[in-house]
């Protein structure tokens, strides 16, 4: 069974289709001296794209000088694209600064910091037009889990960002599962619950789209570790993580890049 699922995951086909996708979220940790680390021990497998998301102001401490050999990135933008909108940051400016990509709707965001799905879809739009990607991050607390209405949860953040955009510039984003029960606590979604989820926005967006579905990769966040990262990626609808603690230390980190390669 397992070689099977490696097979459809890894075979040549499908590799092309979607290549898996390691995203480092610092949240608000990390330092000159971690940038450096990643500058200089970061290991990229041949097959694995791998982007990072420092808090903002290391963004160039990241692509300047000798620069990291991933992708870079931030984990927040704000919608507008200039204004008196004092210590925000605009989606022109990382692009400017030679970052590519935003977290968009990050649980942290919609929770602590008060984003409604309408500010989420806003943000994902300003990302889209600087030419940024965005990463859209949906998940479901624990009651509503609970309740059973996960997948309805989940699927309307995803339906609030599609209503407002052309599914062809969707296509383009990459989708993140992170179940908030999961984030920092240690208890990571089963490989089953991961692949349940993932499936079904899949479907649904084939279903609710002109899109396939089958271009978009969509990534697991939650606890992830190198103990578990294996059996997560071994599901044929998860095409990476979204790492918080793990990815504060390269050593590990690295080992779960190199998970995920297969190899
Ligand atoms: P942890 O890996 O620390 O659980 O964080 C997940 C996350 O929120 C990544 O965006």
């Amino acid at each position: 069974m397992l070689l099977a699922i490696l097979w459809t995951r890894f075979a040549p086909w499908t590799f092309q289709l979607r290549t898996p996708l390691v995203i480092a979220n610092w949240k608000l940790q990390g330092s000159r001296d971690l940038c450096g680390k990643f500058k200089s021990e970061l290991r990229i497998p041949s097959n694995v794209e791998v982007w990072i998301a420092p808090p903002a102001l290391y963004l160039d401490s990241l692509v300047s000088g000798q620069p990291t050999s991933a992708k870079v990135g931030v984990q927040n933008v704000h919608f507008d694209e200039a204004g008196a909108y004092t210590g925000e940051i605009a989606a022109g400016m990382v692009r400017d600064l030679g970052g590519i990509f935003s977290i968009v709707g990050h649980s942290e965001r919609r929770t602590l910091f008060h984003e409604t799905d309408q500010v989420v879809a806003q943000k994902f739009l300003a990302c889209c037009e600087a030419e940024l990607t965005p990463v859209l991050c949906v998940g479901e607390t624990l009651d509503q889990r609970e309740e059973g209405i996960a997948k309805e949860v989940v699927w309307n953040q995803v339906a609030e960002v599609l209503e407002k955009c052309d599914p062809a510039v969707f296509g383009r984003a990459q989708l993140a599962y992170e179940p908030i029960w999961a984030i920092g606590t240690g208890v990571v979604a089963t490989p089953e619950d991961a692949e349940d989820m993932h499936g079904h926005l899949r479907s649904m967006i084939a279903d609710s789209t002109v899109l396939t579905g089958e271009e978009l990769r969509i990534l697991y966040g939650g606890s992830v570790k190198i103990d578990n990262a294996s059996q997560l990626i071994a599901q044929a609808n998860v095409d990476g993580f979204l790492v918080g603690g793990a990815s504060l230390d390269i050593v590990q980190f690295n080992s779960i890049c190199q998970i995920a390669s297969g190899n």
